[in-house]
């Protein structure tokens, strides 16, 4: 049963699962974020699978308006969800059209191009293997971001504290060495860490598609946070 939650007024998480290995062995916790605009449409970050029940939760909510797929690894299901709302505008990580033909035509992000009078758009740039772009919900507070942190507490599958453990992100708030062996052009990446860091200390909270919620309020996980983008944004310096 794939459950929608309440995480601030118009903001919804739709927790699953992410299969890295076969026979669940390596499974990441993986989260769908959705907006509620102030029109009533829906806004649908890094949309994951089993999807078929979560339709009609969703549909509850309001009319899906824009798909997501912010980076270049989150969009193995963003075909069946352009499927099941053909209307929906879709944004699409610069490259993934290439990568993805099969899609319907769609927007390439961009920063300072927001998806919604409330919803930023800003790039990571320096990676251009995954580009990865990160959103600045306004009225929520809430900096949301899909594999640049990882915030892994709880998991399953046998392999899966291994994984954690080898890419330096087990139980804890942290870059993966996985995404850090994606930089190309480190003083790029660098500038990009700095820029997060700089924007994360004026909001409240950061939700990850990995893990939980990260209160930025607090000072201890506020702390954790910046030292966790450290050794990217050290290495341009
Ligand atoms: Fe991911």
């Amino acid at each position: 049963m794939v459950r929608i939650e309440l995480v601030q007024p118009d903001v919804f998480s739709i927790d699953s699962a992410f299969d890295l290995a076969p026979l669940g062995l390596v499974r990441f916790p993986a989260r769908t974020v959705v907006f509620r605009t102030g029109k009533g449409e829906l806004i649908v970050h890094a949309p994951l699978g089993n999807a078929g029940e979560l339709f009609e939760q969703l549909d509850e909510l309001g009319p899906v308006a824009h798909l997501i797929a912010p980076n270049l690894f989150h969009h193995t299901y963003i075909g069946d969800w352009a499927e099941r709302y053909p209307d929906a505008t879709l944004h699409l990580a610069p490259g993934l059209a290439d990568k993805r033909s099969d899609l319907p035509a769609g927007r390439t992000l961009s920063a300072g191009q927001p998806i919604d009078d409330d919803l930023s758009c800003f790039a990571i740039c320096g990676m251009r293997k995954i580009a990865e772009h990160i959103f600045v919900h306004g009225p929520s507070r809430s900096l949301v971001v899909t594999d640049f942190v990882f915030n892994i507490r709880e998991f399953s599958g046998l392999m899966t504290g291994l994984v954690l453990r080898m890419a330096g992100a087990h139980r804890r708030c942290a870059q993966s060495r996985l995404i850090r062996a994606l930089v190309d052009d480190k003083a790029e990446a660098a500038a990009s860490a700095r820029a997060v860091i700089e924007l994360a200390a004026s909001l409240d909270r950061l939700i990850p598609a990995h893990g939980e919620i990260v209160d930025l309020t607090s000072a201890e996980q506020s702390a954790a946070f910046g030292t966790a983008l450290t050794p990217m944004a050290a290495a341009g310096a």
